[in-house]
């Protein structure tokens, strides 16, 4: 089965346990943590949409991209309940640029992590850098390897897998074990890693 007919599935038949229905407390940390100007921020594999439409209500001008159609219908009518301008586009990040590049910001929740091969995660992390200015951000929340988990959950990878990946491409200005922001729970653990894009790309 594509990707892209697996979260169509999962969307529909609603097994979709990421989908908290509001924004993670760790794009918020950071977000409000950090000197991250007003710019233009994209969200990959954005989902149901309550982290872009987080960021547009807190000065960011935002696209979501997501390969499901279920995922972005339901951003878009979230997005319109609040009120809020956001920008939700259908698409697949690794085969396609994304109109309105270059952004300041680039922020994803599990779409990275989902990539089970180290090629496709450094692929991913180069089309990142590749829709990013000069200097600009990536916050990744990833499932975190180190919880020895008995059943279901998010992929989980190490801090090696991250940094293998995104190394070439990108400064790690900070790894954080932590948790995903969740209203179940026991959240599963998680890292959060923000980066900034390397010189040289
Ligand atoms: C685990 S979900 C997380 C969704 C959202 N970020 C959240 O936190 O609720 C991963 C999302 O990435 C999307 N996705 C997976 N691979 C993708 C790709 N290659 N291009 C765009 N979106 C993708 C999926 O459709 C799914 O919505």
């Amino acid at each position: 089965m594509t990707i892209e007919k697996r979260y169509r599935k999962r969307y529909k038949s609603g097994n979709t346990p990421w989908d908290a229905g509001q924004p993670d407390f760790n794009l918020i940390e950071i977000v409000t943590k950090n000197p991250i100007l007003s710019c233009k921020v994209l969200d990959v594999g954005c989902g149901t949409g309550d982290n872009s439409i987080w960021l547009a209500q807190n000065r960011f001008q935002v696209i979501g991209t997501d390969i499901s159609d279920i995922a972005i219908e339901k951003a878009k009518e979230k997005a319109s309940k609040a009120n809020v301008k956001c920008d939700f586009i259908l698409v697949e990040f690794l085969k396609n640029k994304i109109e309105g590049a270059p952004f300041g910001f680039v922020f994803d929740r599990s779409c990275f992590h989902s990539f089970s091969s180290e090629d496709d995660r450094r692929r991913f992390a180069q089309n990142v850098a590749n829709h990013l200015e000069k200097a600009g951000l990536w916050l990744t929340i990833v499932g975190n390897a180190d919880e020895d988990r008995q059943g279901p959950g998010p992929p989980q990878r190490t801090a090696a897998d991250i940094v293998l990946a995104v190394e070439p491409y990108f400064e790690v200005l900070s790894l954080q074990s932590s948790h995903f922001g969740s209203n179940r729970p026991n959240p599963p653990k998680a890292w959060r890693c923000l980066m900034q894009k390397r010189h040289i790309t």
